[in-house]
């Protein structure tokens, strides 16, 4: 891959997000980095390039396009998207990369369209050794990267097995119409049985099957509040949850085939968390609210009602609310000898915007720029998560960026 033109190409560069992606770059990639923007408007890249000020190449090819996307797969080292609804614009994407043996990331949290990737690229990709990573947004690298810290730091200076996680978010920010666009896409083209599944993006021989296996009980979706005696409050259900618990069992499973486990039966699960006071209270209103919003989304009728007053594709919160976002991830570890450990996960900014574009950045960045150090060596490939495809190298890069990522051994 040394002869291509590119080290990143960031494509969808003229959305919400991706314009966020090019101002990030135009500020901390390196001065020697070989990188250009793309997506399907020239005029809108143009604008975008020229509003921050940097004279990078701009590509083009709209997503429907298989040659055009092959030829920009073809011309660079690492391909990062964040145009979505992934499901209608990533498979070009991915199949290009695919094919050109060229890494991947992207912010997709359209657990289901991974899951079409897995079936249809996993093992080509591995055959090839490309890194193909969803999911290197706020879904999911808080909670699969610190799942990951505090499972080995465990092992590392303990000597033990990790038995469970569970992460308890809280966090502030704005909603993008990209994302809203992504979930409605979701509800209406996917068979909702699937959001069930907790074992969904497991290799075959790790998926549970059976909902009254044991497993599947420890694993299901929290559906009502619940205490927290680790942090001694009460938590709600995360809206993410479904998301990131894929992904992390996931990591679980791949590194349990690679012979690295996080521990004999392990199992994971995330919250959001309230403070006292009166925390049952609101985390039985936060409960309520979510209920009753993801049931209007699902349901064309009543979403139709709601969908004027939320925002559009292309537009999301103020400058001012990204700026004034921030979030905590706090990742509660029980070895398998009842030990305890305490993982944070902690910035400043919008998880949806500031944070989102820090961790696919980084994530590109990471691939382009330390390919030697990546965990499981120059062979590993297939449709990984942040934790198995970039690991310490990715909280490393993030620590650099004053983003918190600690572990405490209790
Ligand atoms: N993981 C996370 O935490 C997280 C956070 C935020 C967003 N997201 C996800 O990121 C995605 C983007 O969000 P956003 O707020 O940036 O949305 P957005 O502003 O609506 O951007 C969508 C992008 O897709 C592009 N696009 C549309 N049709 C295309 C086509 N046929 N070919 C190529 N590109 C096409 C658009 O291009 P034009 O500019 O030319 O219209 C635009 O660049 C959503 O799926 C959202 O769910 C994830």
């Amino acid at each position: 891959m040394v002869d291509r033109t590119y080290d990143v190409v960031l494509y969808g560069a003229s959305g919400f997000v991706g314009r966020q992606t090019v101002q990030y770059f135009a500020t901390h990639a390196p001065a020697n980095l070989r990188w250009a923007i793309a997506g399907r408007n020239p005029q809108k890249l143009e604008a975008v390039r020229a509003k921050v000020g940097v004279w990078v190449d701009v590509l083009v090819a709209d997503s429907a396009d298989q040659a055009a996307v092959d030829a920009i797969a073809a011309q660079t080292r690492v391909m990062l998207t964040t145009a979505g609804p992934f499901a209608l614009y990533a498979n070009t994407l991915v199949d290009a990369c695919v094919r050109h043996n060229t890494h991947y990331v992207d912010i997709t949290g359209e657990i289901p369209w991974v899951k079409t990737l897995i079936d249809r690229y996993h093992a080509q990709a591995a055959a090839t050794c490309t890194r193909i990573i969803p999911c290197c947004g706020f879904d999911s690298v808080p909670s699969d990267l610190g799942t990951y810290l505090v499972v080995r730091t465990m092992q590392r200076d303990w000597g033990t097995d990790c038995q469970d996680v569970k992460a308890y978010f809280q966090a502030y920010g704005g909603l993008n119409g990209g994302t809203l666009a992504s979930a409605v896409n979701l509800y209406d083209s996917t068979d909702t049985d699937q959001f069930n599944d907790p074992f969904l993006l497991n290799p075959p021989e790790f998926r549970t099957q059976g909902q009254s296996s044991p497993q599947w009980e420890a694993n299901r979706d929290p559906q009502s509040p619940t205490f927290a005696p680790d942090l001694n409050t009460w938590a709600a259900p995360f809206f993410m949850g479904p998301v990131n618990t894929r992904i992390v069992r996931r990591s679980s499973a791949l590194y349990e085939q690679w012979q690295e486990p996080y521990g004999p039966n392990f199992t994971y699960q995330e919250y959001f968390k309230l403070d006292e006071p009166f925390s049952w209270v609101k985390a039985a209103g936060v409960t309520a609210g979510l209920g009753v919003f993801m049931g209007m989304l699902q349901q064309p009728a009543l979403r139709s009602l709601m969908q004027p007053l939320l925002p559009q594709p292309g537009s999301g919160p103020s400058e001012q609310t990204m700026n004034e976002g921030w979030f905590i991830c706090e990742v509660m570890g029980t070895s398998s000898d009842g030990r305890k450990a305490r993982g944070i996960i902690r910035d400043q900014g919008d998880p949806g915007n500031r944070a989102t574009v820090k961790f696919v950045c980084e994530s590109a960045l990471s691939l382009a720029l330390h390919s030697h150090e990546l965990p499981g060596g120059p062979t590993r490939g297939g449709i990984l998560t942040p934790a198995t495809g970039l690991g310490d190298v990715l909280a490393e890069r993030l620590r650099q960026t004053g983003m918190t990522l600690s572990v405490t051994l209790n």
